[in-house]
């Protein structure tokens, strides 16, 4: 199993039922982990994150049938989104039972869970239901407002003591897609890989699309979380690295690169003829290829200290939906 021990799975979910924390590989991301019942181990990953307490966190269950344990009122169009896509990169927002897992849900009436389909985690996930722990909360494992981490050792820049399990490169690359089941009819909060289409079509109803995605370009940070429980994580500046990202069309690269006084490096569909000194590399015309590099290579291009990175526009088209959210709160 990509390089991970059965040992090292023991162990990991061993940590958890002790109310450690552990960096755990998803399809998505890489998740900072703990025992979503120990409110301890919950507090310690909204330490370690910076993260505000009221902001809540993922709950992952090792398959559907820990839903009834954190969820009441399960809708049938909830029902079918989980038969299509779990195990895998889905997140439903549903009306939480009272009394459980209230730090893990930073205190709102709501729950969000997810059954990750990495092999990784769902082996810590069975092997730590064994010890008694019968849902992990795990955010993306990244400092509160920068990118999230789709390798270890990403995980391990940002926190170097923590125990990580080596995964391997994220699969997807960009988080999971949220939707809202505790509304009547679904909303999608957060897009990911699975497309609106896809996900209606499964879900048996149309999933309608949440007025506060259109919102990329910045309400404050409090203001968003005073929003809450709609959708913390479209916080404007949520993914950005330190670099300026700006999006642009190639033709607006080559026209602003003559005369340039700051490092810039592009990344950019189209194959462009740059100038000696500026930094080109190649992004993938496919839109799940390109969600499996973004966040690597929006690092990549930060740790080499230039001062903006400059990003071809995505193309319409709802494959590219995940990608282009993340790229527009990166330039945020
Ligand atoms: O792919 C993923 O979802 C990754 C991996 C580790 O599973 N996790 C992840 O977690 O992205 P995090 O904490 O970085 O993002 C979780 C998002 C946040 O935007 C949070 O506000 C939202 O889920 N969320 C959690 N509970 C919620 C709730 N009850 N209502 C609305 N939004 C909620
Ligand atoms: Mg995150």
């Amino acid at each position: 199993m990509v390089n991970v021990s059965s040992e090292a799975v023991l162990q990991a979910a061993h940590v958890l039922s002790q109310g450690g924390l552990i960096g755990l590989p998803t399809e998505t991301v890489y998740g900072l982990a703990a025992d979503a019942l120990n409110p301890q181990a919950v507090d310690a990953v909204f330490h370690a994150k910076g993260r505000p307490a009221n902001h809540p966190l993922i709950v992952h269950v090792a398959d559907a049938a820990q839903v009834a344990l954190f969820a009441q009122k399960v809708p049938a169009f909830a029902q079918r989104l989980m038969a299509a896509f779990w195990p895998g990169p889905l997140t439903l927002i549903l009306p939480k039972q009272v009394g459980v897992a209230d730090a893990a849900a930073g205190g709102h009436a709501t729950v969000a869970l997810r059954c990750p389909s990495h092999p990784v985690a769902l082996a810590v996930l069975q092997v730590a239901q064994r010890l008694g722990v019968q849902g992990v909360a795990a955010p993306s494992a990244n400092l509160f407002g920068s990118v999230s981490p789709t390798t270890a050792a990403h995980v391990r820049e940002a926190f170097p003591s923590l125990l990580v399990l080596d995964g391997g490169a994220c699969d997807v690359g960009i988080e999971s897609t949220i939707i809202d089941c505790s509304r009547g009819a679904p909303v999608l909060l957060r897009p990911g890989m699975l497309s609106l289409s896809q996900l209606s079509e499964a879900a048996g109803v149309p999933v309608l699309h949440s007025p506060l995605l259109e919102n990329t370009s910045a309400p404050s940070a409090d203001a968003l979380i005073e929003q809450a429980p709609a959708a913390p994580g479209t916080l404007a500046s949520h993914y950005a690295p330190r670099a300026r990202v700006r999006l642009l069309t190639s033709e607006d690269m080559l026209s602003r690169l003559s005369g340039m006084d700051v490092q810039v490096a592009l990344w950019t569909r189209a194959v462009l003829d740059v100038p000696a000194g500026v930094r080109w590399v190649k992004m993938p015309s496919d839109a799940a290829q390109c969600a499996h590099e973004l966040f690597a290579q929006l690092r990549a291009m930060d740790a080499e200290g230039v001062h903006e990175i400059w990003v071809e526009t995505p193309p319409d088209g709802e494959a590219w939906d995940g990608v282009r959210d993340r790229l527009q709160r990166a330039a945020a």
